[in-house]
């Protein structure tokens, strides 16, 4: 069983609740910038908000996955989680945060958040994170985590056809961060 609650000096990393549909479809679920070097697709309306509201709590059940609440404000602002890919390696499985929250260095406190939780509650002996090649934000993120970068891979982006490049990084407990 995991965490059900991870907290950063700004945010609470807690699971979905349905009280807080509005929040994620106006700061991040509507937001086609958010959605760009992802793999969901923006929604265009409250009722598929609430779809994907209980979608969200039905997958974050019994895995390292949140979203995201801004302390100051109490919204919801984005979501974050982690995913064990073999023994003791652990993935992250996306952070987003909306476009108005980004740049406050809340993807570092999260980001740091995911990690510590892996190697110093779960064991993790090896951090793995990926990101669009063109994704500068998320491969300023993992480098001022103290990733180091291992391996591309081409890929296509099934929600248009386009070919984009996903880099690789590792990150191993006596990493500086
Ligand atoms: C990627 C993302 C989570 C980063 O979150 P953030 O809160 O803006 O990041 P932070 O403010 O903590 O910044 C972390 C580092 O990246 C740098 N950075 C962040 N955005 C940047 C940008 N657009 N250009 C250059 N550097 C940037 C910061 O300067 C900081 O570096 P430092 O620690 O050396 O000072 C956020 O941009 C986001 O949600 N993007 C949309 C979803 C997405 O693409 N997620 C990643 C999928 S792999």
């Amino acid at each position: 069983m995991y965490k059900e609650q991870l907290e950063t000096k700004d945010l609470v990393l807690k699971k979905a609740s349905i009280n807080n549909v509005n929040d994620m479809y106006i700061n991040i679920w509507s937001q086609e910038e958010s959605a760009k070097h992802m793999l969901w697709t923006p929604i265009k309306n409250i009722e598929e908000a609430k779809d994907r509201m209980k979608k969200t709590i039905e997958f974050q059940k019994d895995k390292i996955a949140y979203l995201v609440y801004e302390k100051n404000s109490g919204q919801a602002i984005g979501f974050a989680g982690m995913m064990e890919i073999e023994d003791k390696v652990y993935e992250d499985s996306g952070i987003a945060i909306g476009t108005q929250f980004v740049g406050r260095g809340y993807g570092k406190q999260i980001l740091i958040a995911l990690i510590d939780y892996c190697f110093e509650d779960l064991g993790a002996v090896k951090i793995v994170y990926s990101c669009r090649s063109e994704n500068i934000a998320s491969m300023r993120l993992q480098q001022s985590c103290g990733f180091h970068y291992t391996h591309s891979k081409p890929m296509v982006d099934k929600r248009n056809g386009l070919n984009y490049v996903l880099n690789f990084y590792e990150l191993y407990r006596n990493n500086n961060y």
